[in-house]
């Protein structure tokens, strides 16, 4: 099916209720809307995500965001060729209100109901930004997931290797929380990183000494932890440069983390001769500067082009969800009333499951 199409996403796997509306063809699409109501002021007195509160403020917001999401593009249920809807994997209360709420509007509208994997929308994005041509190799660094997927078609992805244990965003969240920092901790590590002396501690940088694309961060909370309290201990306290100081120190490690691993998947990726090598980047850790410029220093090395999408589309949203639906629906994949919604949902069977679950859930 070539024809323009109009989708409309929903996103409700974790702790942001998104509705969106795309347009367009495989590959040359556009966002005609992407809402995002976030849930951060409902989880903040519990220092992370909470699932039952989370499931019910998605079944509060959900049909604000998706009547929203059609007004701001101007769109009527006529106009909108199928529903998207995240069937998987994240918080199965939140991801159940998302499945429920696009069934109640496929069954009422007459629209074809399509399930999308989470993380298959944030592999496709760069398709949607920049109509990027597969195979491509995608980093995904959120406060949920890590991993590097080859991306070689929009239901073909090898997963190369990820975190065994913690996702980095929350390796980013905890090392706030020890330095009395806010949540989400990522923004403001990096802020306090910018004046700090990074050599100061010299932390671990684990599994770079096996050859593989796996990383682990959660001895690296434990090393921030240590690092802290020896401080603490000798002077009664933290001052502003010693937070500094750890934040640049803890950041540093991770960026070399990413910075070797990223090296050996894009070694894995070039060995396929693709014709215009991409590295892409999403989740919420890819805002972190210092990650970003570290990563497009190597990727110039190796000849590969680096891309970013906009942050808003990086993050968790619905526009992701709506396209890779539309990746879906023209290949004449439809789901019915039978779709269920999935905790679990690797998009790559043929690799083991890495080991670990983090705050907001398990690894896919
Ligand atoms: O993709 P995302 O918005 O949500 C999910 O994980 O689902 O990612 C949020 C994570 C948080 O852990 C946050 O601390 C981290 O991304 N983050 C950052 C930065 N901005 C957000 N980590 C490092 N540096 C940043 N600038
Ligand atoms: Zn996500």
């Amino acid at each position: 099916m070539n024809r323009a199409m109009t989708i409309l996403g929903i996103e409700s796997s974790c702790d942001d209720t998104a509705a969106a509306v795309v347009r367009g063809t495989v590959g040359a699409a556009e966002v005609l809307s992407s809402e995002v109501v976030e849930q951060a002021d409902l989880h903040a007195a519990y220092g992370g995500v909470v699932p039952e509160i989370a499931a019910r403020a998605h079944a509060e917001k959900l049909d604000i965001c998706v009547e929203q999401a059609l007004n701001k593009a101007n769109c009527s249920f006529s106009d909108i060729d199928a529903i998207a809807v995240t069937a998987g994997p994240g918080l199965i209360g939140g991801v159940l209100s998302g499945v429920m709420c696009a069934k109640g509007l496929a069954a009422a509208t007459g629209r074809p109901l399509v399930g999308v994997n989470h993380l298959a929308g944030h592999a496709l994005t760069p398709r949607l930004t920049d109509g990027c041509a597969f195979p491509y190799l995608m980093l995904l660094v959120s406060g949920g997931h890590c991993q590097f997927l080859l991306v070689r078609g929009p239901e073909s992805f090898s997963r190369l290797g990820g975190t065994i244990d913690d996702a980095p965003g929350e390796a980013f969240d905890k090392t706030a929380r020890l330095l009395g920092l806010p949540q989400p901790g990522g923004p403001h590590v990096e802020r306090a990183a910018r004046d700090g002396d990074a050599p100061r501690f010299p932390l671990p940088r684990p599994l770079l000494d096996r050859d593989d694309c796996n990383m682990s961060f959660s001895g690296l909370k434990t090393a921030i932890l240590r690092a802290r309290d020896a401080v603490i201990a000798e002077k009664g306290g933290l001052t502003e440069q010693d937070r500094a100081d750890l934040a640049a120190a803890f950041q540093a490690a991770v960026r070399d983390i990413f910075v070797e691993k990223t090296r050996r998947a894009i070694a894995l990726y070039l060995a396929e001769a693709p014709a215009v090598p991409v590295l892409a980047i999403a989740g919420g850790v890819a805002a972190n500067q210092s990650v970003r410029i570290a990563l497009e220093t190597l990727c110039a090395e190796n000849g590969v082009r680096f891309l970013a999408p906009p942050m808003a589309l990086c993050t968790d949203n619905a526009a992701m969800i709506a396209y890779a639906g539309l990746e879906r629906f023209a290949a004449g994949q439809v789901d019915d009333m039978s779709l269920s919604a999935r905790p679990r949902w690797p998009l790559d069977n043929a690799s083991p499951s890495l080991i670990g679950s983090g705050k907001k859930g398990a690894k896919a």
